[in-house]
């Protein structure tokens, strides 16, 4: 059970909706690479530090280190870590709430049929209708926040378990399914040659439009995009999976729970990439065009391939299903947090936190229209892209480190050996260098770059 909620909460718009499209945009394989890298050498220790301090807390994440850094005479502040994380989840909902009720609103366009024989130019127009109209989108938007909020408010998540087990792996094979349309495209070679082959030369560099012209320069900034997407992906650096840790139970490995978690998390990451850029090089579309990129490459597959309609329909139910679980994630540790501290009823503290996420929600809504001018900029980037620069690579990395820091300098190594208690000890040794020195340092030079500082 605890690997499933986990992996609903790892699963989720990140791998289909957000890796393809910045994949696109920063030139492909290499990228992958980075990604891929990151995943195994900073994800999966600090997946298993994260869960460690969850099962040894068993509170909300903000209790949970305030008492584990006063059972090691720490300083209490370590509390505020927990409180990066409420925020990390406040702000990363409140965007992902948006992008979810795409997906909602395709649900009804993909069981309307209007998918059906349309071209790129066809797909681009109804994508649009959609994005450009603040009302359309602040209606999705409510409708998914109060969805996400009905279940949080009933507390855990009896239901969803049990429905994780069937629809994520539904999810798995109509993936499969999408994947083996792309093959039929006639540009498959070209997708996968876009998401596998190394070209660095075309990754370091950032691109920027201001007043109508692009400029590029050379930059990190990938890199840092790679692996803030590793902490975004595998729900990593804000508490939602020490929330999880909390529910696991004793005897159960963390090691192996992590691994599972991000070979699941992985792969229908690769199989979304490999469904998609197919059909971008197949109708001539551009790899680079940003947050509508699953929204402009699936429909034109549903509207050409046998039972295109019930495919497609089915497909966005179960994204917006993956999305539900991981916005519950997001949400989880505000609303543990009001509960025990607040003395809030459930209900009371989803009200509250969710009305604040819708609130903060209505920025992103109006990036794709309203404010979707350059005089609405700051950076060259709007509200929604601020947001999710902010909270996937600064402040998600950031909480990975201090909690890969109190893992692995502050616990004590009696402590973390007994509660992770690997099958060998040179396991158990690797794993505490990689926390101790290869993620904090790996995580400070890369946002020190991107950032420009040295
Ligand atoms: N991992 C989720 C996804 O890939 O869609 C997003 C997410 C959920 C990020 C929960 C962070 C989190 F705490």
């Amino acid at each position: 059970m605890f690997i499933l909620a986990a992996a609903g909460s790892a699963v989720g718009l990140g791998n289909i909706w957000k890796f393809p499209y910045i994949t696109g945009e920063n030139g492909g394989g290499a990228f992958v690479l980075m990604y891929l890298v990151c995943i195994l050498a900073i994800g999966i220790p600090i997946m298993m530090a994260e869960i460690m301090l969850g099962r040894r807390g068993r509170k909300s994440p903000i209790n949970t280190m305030r008492d584990l850094a006063a059972a090691d005479g720490l300083n209490p502040a370590w509390g505020l870590l927990g409180w990066m994380g409420v925020l990390a989840g406040v702000l990363i909902l409140s965007y992902y709430s948006v992008i979810a009720g795409w997906a909602l609103a395709y649900v009804f366009r993909a069981g309307a049929g209007l998918f059906n024989g349309l071209d790129a130019k066809g797909v681009g127009d109804l994508f649009g209708g959609l994005v450009g109209s603040p009302e359309k989108l602040l209606a999705w938007h409510s409708i998914f926040m109060f969805m996400t909020m009905l279940v949080v408010a009933q507390g855990v998540k009896n239901g969803l378990e049990k429905a994780v087990r069937w629809l994520m792996p539904m999810l798995f094979v109509l993936m499969l399914v999408m994947v083996g349309y792309a093959m039929n495209t006639g540009a498959f070679d070209k997708g996968l040659d876009f998401l596998f082959s190394m070209r660095f030369g075309e990754v370091f560099h950032a691109c920027e439009t201001i007043d109508g012209t692009q400029i590029c320069e050379f930059s990190w900034q990938p890199l840092l995009i790679a692996m803030g997407h590793a902490f975004f992906t595998l729900s990593l650096g804000m508490g939602a999976i020490m929330v999880y840790g909390s529910y696991m139970p004793k005897r159960a490995s963390i090691a192996a729970a992590s691994i599972w978690i991000a070979i699941a998390d992985t792969s229908v990451a690769l199989l979304a990439g490999m469904a998609i850029f197919p059909i971008v090089f197949a109708n001539g579309l551009e790899p680079g065009s940003g947050p509508g990129l699953i929204f402009q490459t699936l429909p034109l597959a549903f509207g050409h391939m046998p039972y295109g309609q019930l495919f497609g329909t089915l497909f966005f139910v179960l994204l917006v299903f993956a999305a539900w679980t991981s916005a519950i994630s997001l949400i989880e540790p505000a609303v543990a947090w009001l509960v025990e501290n607040r003395g809030y009823s459930r209900l009371r503290a989803s009200v509250v936190s969710g009305v604040i996420v819708w609130l903060v929600g209505i920025g992103t809504v109006f990036s794709f229209n309203l404010w979707s001018g350059d005089q609405y900029k700051l950076f060259g980037k709007t509200f929604f892209d601020l947001l999710d620069f902010l909270t996937a690579n600064i402040m998600l990395p950031l909480g990975g480190v201090l909690i890969a820091i109190f893992a692995g300098w502050l616990m004590s190594r009696a402590a973390s050996e007994d509660e992770l208690k690997l099958a060998h000890p040179a396991l158990y040794v690797t794993w505490r260098f990689l926390v101790r020195f290869i993620t904090p340092l790996a995580v400070f030079i890369v946002m020190l770059n991107a950032l420009g500082v040295f």
